[in-house]
């Protein structure tokens, strides 16, 4: 039941053309297929095997004869011609019973597929494996007034839509919905004068909420055609929003479908974040029509191979569109938080893993956010203008096929001339390196000698040394940079660089713009870190040195107890008042390290993290902010106050971002008046939920929770954070109690994936709460994910990784821990997914 990747064989059949016909009703869907096969010159056998899960075969012909095939729970067997044939089956299908969300199911009363990894085998039976692209033609008959698939339309009338899709795709790109929807029309002319027709479909209450969405697409096609040269190629490109959804969204071709949180905006609902996080999903999504679409994989373990690309176009879009530092940073803090630790725990895997039981627990952030970090390195080591050359050769060459990873890297070395066998290690080796420095400075010549070293990883005992490209910048004692960037390639386990005719030692800024997903272990002295934070003109290292700062100053505080590190604190006021810096930069420097992270940090130095005690060292630290600053705080919370209409721009984001990381810490000291002050006056999301996050945290919000909840008990994703939000601020000792109480709130609906996430997630990420001593964290996240299990696998599966750390922490707690993935194993007929991830985490 593992499936490795060395096993990989080329399909038997290929298919030439799909013709699908739906019959839409919520218990007894038709789904009558016709699709034209035929042998695969290259394939090494002759069975012809069709996926199909949960479906009901009425029929089955071939050439017009029919036939009686061999089912199995996984699909059907059956004898056909050595030579071209017509295959037609009709099957049935309940939509309404489809709580898993996988395939077509009905969400909010409209039907809608999800078939990315493997659900179009529950749609009808077919080879549904990447590397079999067809095109599509699909025929829905149902009353509904709004009826959507792949490609162009093609004949409309009563009851009954057609659609085409030109372009050869693979089976998980197929899409269909249909419902009451209201569109939000507009239209892009592609830059060789093609025109296309833009809607974003709705449910008729959110018709207020595509305006933002609508402008990201059109930004995003735009700016595909300028920097990576890419046109749209359909005259129709639909996104529909779904409330019931899995993940994010779905690049499907021409018929992109969004999970609703991802896709509707309005200021009044929506957080600057929330903006942020939409325009690019838009692009993403969009930006797979070349980079995934078009160029598509081979198998699922390449999945990195249009993951890890979108990614990394994605934020080069946001960077472009927004600040390219303050991009950089959230990338760094998300990228640590969540690949870092899956790197560090039970569930590491290569960025392209070499085996899986289940590929739905593989869209992790290693596959994507590190697949990303991937391409950085690549960018940087080949230069820009060959990364350039290398993605238009990579296109040319791909156009129309299911690719690998090795063909991938092929462009890069036609276009470079370079070797890239070393660089191959980022994909199949897992862990994250330890990069260590020492220097040495004599006659004018500076020298870094750096050491890389991976732990062990499950299934991975040895690494071999990879190819890290470290950008490197010098300062001299003035704090004037004296060697401006410099890219080191290093490729040995071992390896120094030398920095001739320097005046007098320097001081270094290693790892800028974070040039590679490693650990940076490096003895510095709190003074150099504050030197850096003053004058590093890097600013990702700027923000870095802070942040170092503020985690060894957390790390003397738990350890032994030291005080607060008054350096850090007068380093950071002077980082809060410099007017010269952006806004939201400076609220990213007024950040602590996550709990998490500090939990890690105090393992690599070889002891226990206790949860409640880092709670409380942040608490402290918080409380000495807020006093050290108390002057500044209300100047700079009055200076960064937005008068003008609101706009979710950078810009105002950040000084949002810069006046209510300053509420945060005033709230301490005066109670909550501002933040109730703020709250009572907020007409945007943005400042309503910052003002009702300070005064829980106050414990000054039980009003403006209820009023909360009566303002906005109609809007689903409000309520989704009105739920998170009373978790993820409540004092470690209430926190289970908190999200128990929640989870019996009338508006509490296990089924909706938000919901679920936004409740038993918020505990899982609030880990003083999560890690109470008594284990009733542990016991309620358990006795939600037995119940979810059965309804809906893969959110179940994805949320066990809260587990991942459990060999951090002492025995009482390891215990407790195991002993409710013992439970969860023990449950009669748990799904492979959440099967797979616990053991998994259990076994490590
Ligand atoms: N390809 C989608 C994206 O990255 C993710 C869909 C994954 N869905 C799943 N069920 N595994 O945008
Ligand atoms: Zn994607």
């Amino acid at each position: 039941q593992t499936i490795f990747l060395k096993d990989y064989t080329p399909p038997a059949y290929l298919v030439d053309s799909v013709h699908l016909t739906f019959r839409l009703s919520p218990e007894h869907t038709r789904v009558i297929s016709r699709i034209a096969f035929r042998p695969n010159p290259d394939a090494q056998s002759k069975d012809f095997f069709l996926h199909g899960e949960n479906l009901r075969l009425f029929w089955a012909k071939i050439d017009g004869q029919e036939v009686e095939p061999e089912q199995s729970l996984e699909g059907l067997t059956c004898a056909v011609p050595d030579a071209p044939f017509t295959w037609e089956a009709e099957v049935e299908i309940s939509p309404i019973s489809n709580t898993a969300l996988e395939g077509l199911y009905i969400s909010g009363g409209m039907y809608c597929t999800q078939c990315e990894a493997e659900g179009f085998r529950k749609i009808t039976y077919y080879p549904d494996r990447p590397d079999v692209m067809a095109t599509f033609t699909v025929r829905i008959e149902s009353d509904l007034p709004v009826l959507l698939s792949n490609g162009n339309p093609v004949a409309e009338g009563e009851g009954f839509a057609e659609w085409h899709d030109p372009w050869p795709k693979p089976a998980y790109l197929f899409a269909l919905v249909a419902g009451d929807l209201i569109n939000h029309p507009d239209r892009f002319t592609t830059k060789s004068g093609k025109e296309v027709e833009l809607n974003i479909y709705v449910r008729p209450g959110d018709e207020d909420k595509c305006a933002f969405g609508m402008e990201a697409l059109k930004k995003s096609m735009k700016w595909d055609e300028d920097v990576y040269g890419r046109e749209y190629d359909l005259d129709i490109f639909n996104i529909v929003a779904v409330d019931d959804f899995n993940m994010g969204a779905m690049e499907n071709k021409g018929l992109n479908v969004f999970n609703s949180s991802c896709v509707l905006a309005s200021p009044e609902t929506s957080t600057d974040a929330n903006f942020e996080r939409i325009e690019a999903i838009i692009a993403h999504e969009y930006f797979h029509n070349w980079t995934g679409n078009r160029i598509t994989c081979r198998d699922w373990f390449q999945l990195c191979l249009k993951e890890g690309l979108t990614v990394y176009r994605d934020s080069q879009f946001t960077s472009d569109m927004r600040s390219a530092p303050v991009k950089r940073i959230e990338d760094v803090i998300a990228l640590r938080g969540r690949q870092f630790r899956e790197d560090n725990g039970p569930l590491a895997h290569p960025v392209r893993p070499a085996s899986f039981v289940e590929i739905n627990n593989f869209y992790t952030a290693t596959v994507y956010e590190k697949g990303a970090e991937l391409i950085g390195m690549l960018k940087t080591l080949v230069g820009d203008a060959d990364y350039a050359k290398a993605l238009d050769l990579y296109f040319d060459r791909h156009d129309g096929d299911a690719a690998t990873i090795e063909d991938w890297l092929k462009v890069f070395e036609d276009t470079t001339g370079r070797d890239l066998s070393q660089f191959k290690r980022w994909y199949e080796q897992a862990g994250t390196p330890r990069l260590s420095v020492s220097e040495a400075y004599e006659d004018g010549t500076y020298t870094l000698t750096f050491k890389q070293d991976t732990p062990p990883t499950p299934g991975q005992d040895q690494k071999d040394p990879r190819v890290i490209p470290i950008a490197v910048g010098l300062l001299n004692p003035n704090g004037d940079e004296v060697v401006p960037t410099t890219i080191l390639e290093m490729t040995e386990a071992e390896q120094s660089f030398r920095f001739e005719g320097l005046a007098a030692k320097p001081v270094p800024s290693i790892l800028r713009d974070f040039s590679a997903p490693v650990i940076l272990q490096r003895e510095v002295s709190d003074s150099e870190r504050a030197f850096l934070l003053a004058h590093d003109t890097d600013p990702f290292n700027k923000w870095e040195a802070g942040r170092a700062l503020a985690r060894s100053g957390l790390i003397a505080m738990i350890r032994d107890g030291a005080a607060p590190d008054t350096g850090y604190l007068d380093a950071l006021q002077a980082v809060v008042r410099d007017d010269t810096l952006d806004p939201a930069f400076r609220a990213l420097a007024m950040g602590l390290p996550s709990q998490d992270d500090l939990a890690q940090t105090l393992v690599d130095l070889g002891e226990t993290p206790d949860p409640k005690a880092i709670w409380q060292a942040v608490e402290v630290l918080k409380q000495e902010m807020a006093q050290h600053m108390q002057d500044l705080l209300p100047r700079i919370y009055a200076q960064y106050q937005v008068d003008d209409a609101y706009r979710p721009d950078a810009d105002q984001s950040g000084a949002r971002a810069l006046a209510n990381a300053a509420l945060a810490l005033i709230s301490r000291m005066d109670g909550g008046v501002q933040a109730q002050a703020q709250y009572d006056a907020a007409d945007n999301m943005t400042q309503q939920l910052a003002a009702l996050g300070c005064l829980i945290a106050a414990g000054k919000g039980d009003a403006a929770v209820q009023a909360f909840y009566q303002q906005w008990k109609h809007d689903r994703l409000v309520i989704d954070k009105w739920f998170s939000l009373q978790i993820m601020q409540a004092d470690p000792d209430r926190a289970v109690d908190t999200a128990r109480a929640l989870t019996g709130h009338p508006d509490f609906a296990m089924k909706n994936p938000n919901r679920f996430r936004a409740t038993l997630g918020a505990l899982a990420g609030h880990p003083a709460g999560f890690h109470h001593a008594s284990g009733a964290g542990y016991a309620l996240l358990t006795d939600w994910l037995l119940k979810l299990d059965p309804v809906n696998p893969q959110t179940t599966a994805r949320m066990c990784s809260a587990f991942e750390t459990w060999k951090r922490y002492d025995r009482a707690r390891q215990a407790m821990i195991l002993a409710q993935l013992d439970r969860i194993l023990a449950q009669q007929g748990l799904s492979r997914d959440t099967t797979e991830m616990v053991t998994r985490i259990r076994n490590a």
